[in-house]
């Protein structure tokens, strides 16, 4: 964990920083003496007693939610999200730059449900890089992870060494100071809406990812999967009205072409995983190959073509 991420959280039990590194002590220990061990994987819980009453994803899930995203089927999402990161840090920094002589103190994104880190991952190795050239100058850029799931925040913290990796309920007050995020990102999670408000700077920034209706329609039923059933945009504005505005949203529509494997993986990966058998479902699934295309490459697995669609919305603070 890079120390300027853990500079953005605060102890739960107190409200004071961390002193971090601690020489001898492989653990955040803040002002107080609150001590929270630092997993052999890199996370931290911070989480003590009981969090929301909330099914975890199963191992089996995350596994198959790092199969299905490493095998790169939503790197258009990522690329997406990443240039919304860039476009709205380059923005705050610029007003900032405006402000003040510009002293440049790092840009803290928070990942709320990162998951297994592989959205921020992409996010992270693209800011600073292409992006740059599009719009300008980025700051140095910092993230804390938040997941109540340890399964999932082994792999994050694995795969994001440099991130605070953190096992927290969103549905609490945050471990992090008022003012202290450039960007949010919620994908696909939990939204705390007042909470999100409180830890982002002024001007700082919600970026929203949702499903839209007819989401991998092509393949859902055959998959058992839940459907989804109608675009809940119009409730996401309402619900985060109090404190933030719509400034922008766009839909994406990426084709896909998926074998087998792929496509148990996404079932398994989304909340009727919990119900799904893979097994079961690999060979309700072998009748695929009936309705498929062969790929053109010479011995290539039957795949199947299915659309994935997203919803992105970006959030600004009412001021
Ligand atoms: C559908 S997954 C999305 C993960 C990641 N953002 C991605 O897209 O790969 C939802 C994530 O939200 C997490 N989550 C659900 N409820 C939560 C809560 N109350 N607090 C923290 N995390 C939560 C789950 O553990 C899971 O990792
Ligand atoms: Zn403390």
């Amino acid at each position: 964990m890079e120390i300027v991420a853990v500079n953005a959280l605060l102890c739960p039990h107190c409200g004071r920083s961390f002193i971090y590194p601690l020489p001898g002590a492989n653990a955040l220990v803040c002002a107080d003496g609150h001590s929270f061990d630092i997993a052999r994987q890199g996370y931290v819980n911070l989480l003590t007693g009981h969090g929301t009453k909330f099914i975890s994803d199963t191992a089996d899930m995350v596994a198959a939610r790092d199969a299905f995203l490493d095998a790169g089927h939503y790197s258009a999402l990522a690329n997406e999200v990443a240039r919304q990161v860039s476009k709205q840090l380059s923005r705050a920094q610029l007003s900032k730059a405006q402000l003040s002589a510009g002293e440049s103190e790092p840009a803290v994104i928070v990942d709320a449900g990162t998951g297994t880190g592989w959205y921020l991952h992409q996010v992270l190795a693209s800011v600073n890089t292409e992006t740059e050239e599009q719009f300008g100058e980025m700051p140095n850029v910092v993230a804390v992870g938040l997941d109540i799931s340890k399964f999932a925040l082994r792999r994050a913290a694995r795969r994001n060494p440099q991130v605070a990796n953190i096992v927290w309920d969103l549905w609490r007050e945050l471990p992090l100071g008022t003012d202290t995020a450039d960007v949010v990102l919620v994908i696909f999670a939990p939204r705390n809406v007042r909470e999100f408000a409180r830890i982002l700077k002024p001007g700082g920034t919600v970026i929203v990812i949702t499903p839209l209706p007819g989401h991998l329609a092509e393949i859902a039923q055959d998959a058992g999967m839940l459907a989804i059933q109608d675009d809940k945009e119009v409730a996401l504005v309402q619900a985060m009205a109090e404190h933030f505005v719509l400034i922008d949203s766009q839909e994406l529509l990426v084709p896909l072409l998926l074998d087998l494997p792929d496509v148990v993986n996404v079932a398994l990966m989304g909340p009727a995983g919990h119900h799904l058998d893979a097994d079961e479902l690999r060979k309700r699934l072998s009748n695929l190959s009936a309705q498929t295309k062969r790929h053109a490459e010479k011995n290539a697995q039957p795949q199947t073509s299915a659309t994935a669609a997203f919803r992105i919305s970006i959030f600004a603070q009412v001021p």
